[in-house]
């Protein structure tokens, strides 16, 4: 399964308590049901509801689970089978004494599916992830043995959480990509699929790494590798993340709560490392001048609005920095890339630091030779893991799926990143540029107090058949960013293209339903920009210029001149837009439909 949730417990606490409270530390990342397994006297104790936690929850508190000292628990996101009861973990296994739930994809569940029905396994789901509870069934040894050899024999990526009733007060996980976070005192053991269903118990955690099992006990967790059992020794991480469930205080999501942290956000990814001096110290990411002076190009990894960030950065590197640089679709990158430039620095670029397909990418880019910087706002995730150079966000987490301030917290950073590598390459500091960014929280501020979107706008939006959004240069990225941001939270069709591709082929789907959006935060291309706004209003278009009064039929300005500053001031408006219109519609705005915050399977 694709971004499931996974929490797990042994210890004297009310089992189904801890595993609700940790599923409902992870319900962010998106799912679609939920389920609990219990250890309890008279066997497995199954719970499992399609739908929000809170079914389960009700489920939970009308059936009240017999006293038990172990357990498990899920949140599903589908990709084998419907949402339904049946398809939601846990599931067990024929004569039901194994619990198991999975976060990933068994590549080889057809043929897996086929040889236990031969064997006479009766299959309860669709999901492939009912398979290892079977397998686990016929597989000889103690717990940790028998998912040794289940692990061997399932292709793909996973995380698995397992028990059985024979076997004693005890859980085993195993990764292959997918994230598994434990922790415990000495008296209990927690696992759950990220650090933040932890934190209401503890203060640290470690990470399993690709390739290792664990045998959890209360007060004991031993680590090996997964192919000879050789034991691993592993290192704790703090737990950065409060107890506290996350609460969007006064503002009516976190979409929007963390839309009005932007301006701390920017201050936080700054402090100590762009001060008074006209100069940028990156020290604390490892990035020494030495380490920069000897980076020769740049390879961005990322997806999603990670990538728009990293586009806005190449246009920089490019330009300012005259270092050769280019930003991929992780999930593109690492199946069409067979080598890279001597020199080469891969910026792999990931809020959660979890994304698989970055990740990939990430290990890809490891083994053509390039030394890797990982952009996270998660110092202990994955990808901080497993990257040279490690370089933290600092945004706090971001609980909404669609990004906001993670994404212009990255804007910022990549931005102290290209100057500091323009500096050791000899081009010197650009102290407006540095004073741009000093300035931009509180100017963000003031914006963000005063900025009304026009009605008219919103109305135009929330019926259109379409929305096309146009920049050039920087605001290309702008643009992908503001179509990305109103299609995920209003299921608007939108599309982002270069101004200077309107005629070639967008300018057909232009009529006087359609509202064309023109992001225009670099003054360098104003003239141009105003014509491709002129053809597309000539069309009929609802024109809108975002930066630059091009002269549409609306106009929103940006109270800032530099491009730098601007670009940030500009996205503003753009995530602003998409939160209304998908309000007019009726939208779920922080867990809009299909869609997942964490996507940990290809
Ligand atoms: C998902 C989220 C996006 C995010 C992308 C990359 O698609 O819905 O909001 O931009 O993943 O995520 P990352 O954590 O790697 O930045």
């Amino acid at each position: 399964m694709l971004m499931c949730g996974i929490m797990g417990y042994v210890g004297p606490q009310s089992i189904a308590e801890v595993l609700l409270g940790g599923l409902k530390r992870l319900e962010y990342r998106g799912y679609d049901s939920a389920g609990i397994a219990l250890g309890t006297a008279r066997g497995i104790h199954l719970a499992k509801r399609a739908g929000p936690l809170r079914v389960l929850e009700d489920e939970v508190a009308r059936n009240p689970p017999p006293p038990a000292s172990i357990g498990i628990g899920h949140t599903r996101w589908a990709t084998h089978g419907g949402v339904t009861d049946q398809n939601a973990h846990p599931h067990l296994d024929c004569e039901g004494r194994i619990a198991v739930v999975h976060n990933g994809i068994i590549e080889n569940a057809a043929a897996l599916r086929e040889e236990l029905s031969a064997r006479g396994h009766v299959l309860r789901s669709e999901t492939d992830s009912e398979l290892i509870a079977h397998l686990l069934e016929e597989a000889e040894g103690d717990l940790l043995h028998r998912l040794q050899a289940v692990a061997g024999r399932c292709e793909g990526a996973y995380a698995l959480l397992a028990f059985d009733l024979r076997d004693g007060n005890h859980m085993c996980a195993v990764r292959r990509t997918s994230p598994i976070a434990i922790g415990y005192t000495d008296s209990e053991v927690f696992v759950a699929s990220g650090a933040i269903a932890l934190a209401p118990w503890l203060s640290r955690c470690i990470y399993l790494d690709d390739g290792e099992i664990a045998d959890l006990w209360p007060g004991r967790v031993d680590v090996f590798r997964l192919e000879d059992l050789a034991p691993v020794r592993k290192v704790g991480h703090e737990i950065s993340d409060s107890g506290d469930l996350p609460d969007s205080g006064h503002h009516r999501n976190f979409y929007v709560k963390e839309l009005f942290e932007q301006p701390a956000a920017w201050r936080s990814v700054m402090r100590g490392r762009l001060g008074d001096a006209d100069a940028v110290d990156l020290t604390d990411a490892g990035l020494t001048e030495g380490a920069l002076r000897s980076v020769k190009r740049v390879q961005f990894l990322a997806m999603g609005s990670s990538l728009h960030a990293s586009q806005m950065a190449t246009e920089r590197l490019l330009e300012f920095a005259q270092i050769p640089a280019a930003a991929d679709l992780a999930s593109e990158f690492r199946d069409t890339r067979s080598f890279l430039e001597p020199g080469t620095l891969a910026v792999a670029v990931s809020q959660s630091g979890e994304t698989i397909d970055t990740l990939t990418a990430l290990r890809h880019a490891q083994s053509l030779g390039a030394r890797v910087l990982g952009l996270v706002n998660a110092p202990g995730s994955t990808i901080a893991r497993e990257s040279d150079f490690v370089f933290d966000l600092r945004a706090g987490t971001e609980i909404s799926v669609a990004s906001t301030k993670a994404f212009t917290t990255q804007a910022v950073a990549l931005d102290l990143l290209v100057s500091a590598l323009a500096a050791a390459h000899g081009r010197g500091y650009d102290p407006d540029h540095l004073a741009a960014l000093r300035a931009a929280p509180i100017i963000a501020e003031d914006f963000l107090a005063e900025f009304l979107l026009p009605d008219d706008l919103v109305e135009r939006c929330a019926k259109a058949p379409g929305v096309i959004f146009l920049g050039r240069g920087q605001d290309v990225s702008l643009a992908r960013e503001g179509s990305l941001k109103l299609k995920e939270l209003s299921y608007i069709w939108s599309e982002a293209f270069a101004a200077g591709e309107l005629k070639h082929g967008p300018l057909a789907l232009v009529d006087d339903r359609v509202p064309v959006i023109v992001c225009s935060t670099d003054p360098r291309h104003t003239t141009k920009l105003s014509s491709s706004l002129s053809e597309a209003v000539a069309r009929g278009a609802y024109g809108v210029s975002v930066g630059a009064d091009l002269r549409g039929t609306l106009h929103i300005g940006l109270p800032i001149q530099d491009a730098t500053a601007a670009y940030l001031i500009g996205a503003l408006p753009l995530q602003l837009l998409a939160v209304t219109v998908a309000e007019a519609r009726g939208c779920s705005v922080d867990q809009p439909r299909n869609l997942a915050k964490s996507v940990t399977v290809e």
